[in-house]
């Protein structure tokens, strides 16, 4: 490219001199033209006026022609910055990037929504660790295996910072939350708790009826639907937000037996616009100034949303500490449990300066967060499932064989579904939902690819198209659960890695595929699924990788195990 462009260069160079001369050899031939003509036939007034008007038109052709080139330099301006930028950056061994960054805006005028799939454009054309400017800030590409683990594993701590993006910023507790958390002492902490009180595989032991009732709940609702088209996608979602809130609160807000019906809506309502807002956080907050380019009224949106959200999760912790709140009387094992809020409450009297208020809520985000993720993959599995009824009925002939139809799949029948388990992760590698992670920021110059990155580069991890890259996944287009068997507890290096990997990778993987594996395994046990035409698998334009029409779907309880929905 640079020598193409040298080229031309040296092309509009030569092409003016030849111009400049055709221009001189013109003046001197029209003054020869002028002594010839004048001599011959100027014989009169009007003659005389003609030939001053032809005169005339030569010295605006030559301005003209001057301007031309005036204007030529003024396009080449941009080219020679480009030019000698990508020389600079060649200098300094920085990673491919595309030829022209824009001044202000850099490579931003390259990319659409979503993201990621810009991001493949850019992956194919400079190789799997590009570098690119999006405004001020300097953004890593990395799409390929290899280079994923370079950055996850070998530069893990240098990468373990978060970017400073407005939502972190509004809805994160200007940073302090534990997804939007710095890499330090604050997020070991909140990291530490978040593991040990919340996620950790004996309080996920203690919680499981949780989540068995909330299926169960969701059974009954699908049962008594009579066939009608049920909206699985809000279906999913009040299903997981549930299971947060009772975990967090114990209490329910969506759907039937909703306890406080007001303090429920109020919920759903910053749910709702949780949803509204987060789509509305485009590229424009990697600019210099995002209040000019339309974000002002998004950031004060955001703010807003925050607001509702603390004085709502306030209230949950003023009633706990003033003895009210729910608990968990029936957790697993006849054991008593806690709710979240409870739990760190009794740890702030032991350390009342570290569980603080603003603490306490930033752990209830840590739940709050996780309903989204796992609601969007049952949704793109059960899409994907009516699509290809023949990968259905061999999930249910495997529950079946399991399970039989005396009683509902339970958690402990997971590790023996293998094929379920397929099912899922062929769902997380075509539809991740974090298709680019979320984004980690350098702390210190490293070497990724053999290339120099600088410290407080941006780091984007195209998960999306290493999951879908025809070298490492064959006929990745092709929904195949088969590709996964055999490979049951086997981590496919960093081919496939739909919760990150590294310090920052997901805290609640584990909850996220029992609750998801159980709500599958119960609707494929259950239910006959109808589906009289193929579903939409369009990818809508958000951040994260949410289809683009939800999924209405009809089902009926299946004959077989009719017997286990007789509660319903
Ligand atoms: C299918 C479900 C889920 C998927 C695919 C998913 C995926 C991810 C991904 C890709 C990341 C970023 C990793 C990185 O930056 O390298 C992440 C971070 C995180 N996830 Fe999940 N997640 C899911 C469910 C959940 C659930 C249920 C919870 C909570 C109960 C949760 C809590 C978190 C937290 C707290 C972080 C931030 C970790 C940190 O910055 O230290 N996730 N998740």
């Amino acid at each position: 490219m640079t020598i193409q462009f040298l080229r031309l260069l040296a092309f509009c160079a030569i092409a003016k001199q030849l111009l400049l001369k055709i221009v001189a050899v013109s003046q001197f031939l029209f003054l020869l033209a002028f002594l010839e003509i004048s001599k011959r036939h100027l014989h009169d007034a009007r003659e005389a006026f003609q030939f001053l008007l032809f005169l005339a038109f030569c010295a605006i052709a030559k301005h003209v022609l001057h301007h031309i080139w005036t204007v030529k330099l003024f396009l080449l301006f941009p080219a020679v910055y480009a030019i000698g930028m990508r020389l600079f950056q060649k200098s300094r061994n920085l990673p491919p990037s595309p030829f022209l960054a824009l001044p202000v805006i850099g490579h931003l005028y390259l990319i659409q929504n979503p993201l990621h799939r810009s991001l493949c454009w850019i992956s194919r054309r400079y190789g799997p660790v590009a570098l690119l400017r999006f405004g001020p800030s300097r953004v890593l590409v990395v799409s390929s295996p290899d280079a994923a683990e370079e950055c996850l594993a070998k530069n893990d701590i240098v990468f373990a910072n978060r970017p400073c993006l407005l939502a972190g910023k509004h809805l994160g507790y200007n940073y302090t939350s534990l997804a939007w958390s710095p890499y330090g002492d604050h997020w070991r902490n909140l990291r530490s708790i978040a593991s040990g009180e919340i996620l950790s595989a004996n309080c996920l032991l203690t919680l499981s009826t949780i989540w068995a009732d909330e299926v169960k709940s969701l059974l009954h609702r699908l049962a008594k639907s009579g066939g009608r088209s049920v909206n699985m996608k809000s279906a999913f979602f009040e299903l997981m937000l549930n299971v947060g809130t009772l975990m967090i609160a114990g209490k329910r807000y969506c759907g039937e037996n909703v306890g406080e019906l007001e303090e429920a809506i109020k919920f759903m309502e910053i749910v709702t616009e949780s949803f509204r807002i987060s789509g509305a956080t485009k590229m424009g907050e990697f600019l210099p100034f995002p209040r000019w380019m339309g974000l002002k009224e998004v950031e004060e949106k955001l703010m807003t949303l925050q607001k509702k959200r603390d004085e709502f999760m306030q209230s949950l912790i003023d009633e706990s500490q003033s003895g009210g709140g729910n608990e968990w009387p029936e957790a697993a094992e006849g054991r008593k449990k806690k709710t979240l809020i409870q739990v760190l409450l009794s740890r702030r009297e032991t350390e009342p300066e570290y569980y603080k208020d603003e603490t306490i809520k930033s752990l209830m985000q840590v739940v709050l967060t996780g309903p989204d993720t796992s609601a969007t993959t049952m949704e793109w599995a059960l899409s994907a499932m009516l699509n290809h009824p023949e990968i259905l009925k061999k999930a249910r002939a495997e529950i079946d064989e399991v399970v039989g139809h005396d009683r509902l799949v339970s958690e402990s029948d997971l590790p023996k579904l293998p094929y379920l388990h397929s099912v899922i992760n062929e769902t997380m590698r075509m539809y991740p939902v974090g298709p680019l992670l979320v984004p980690h920021e350098s702390v210190e110059d490293c070497q990724v690819g053999g290339y120099r990155v600088p410290r407080g580069t941006i780091l984007l991890i195209n998960l999306f198209y290493i999951q879908n890259d025809p070298r490492y996944w064959p006929d990745p287009t092709n929904f195949k659960p088969e590709r996964f068997e055999g490979m049951e507890g086997v981590r496919d290096g960093y081919k496939m890695m739909p919760f990150g990997s590294g310090r920052r990778k997901c805290l609640g993987e584990n909850l996220a595929v029992r609750t998801i594996g159980l709500t599958l395994g119960s609707l494929i046990q259950c239910f006959e699924w109808d589906s009289d035409e193929l579903i939409d698998m369009t990818e809508g334009s958000g951040p994260t990788m949410q289809k683009a029409q939800p999924l209405m779907a009809k089902c009926r309880p299946r004959s077989a195990t009719s017997d286990l929905l007789s509660w319903a």
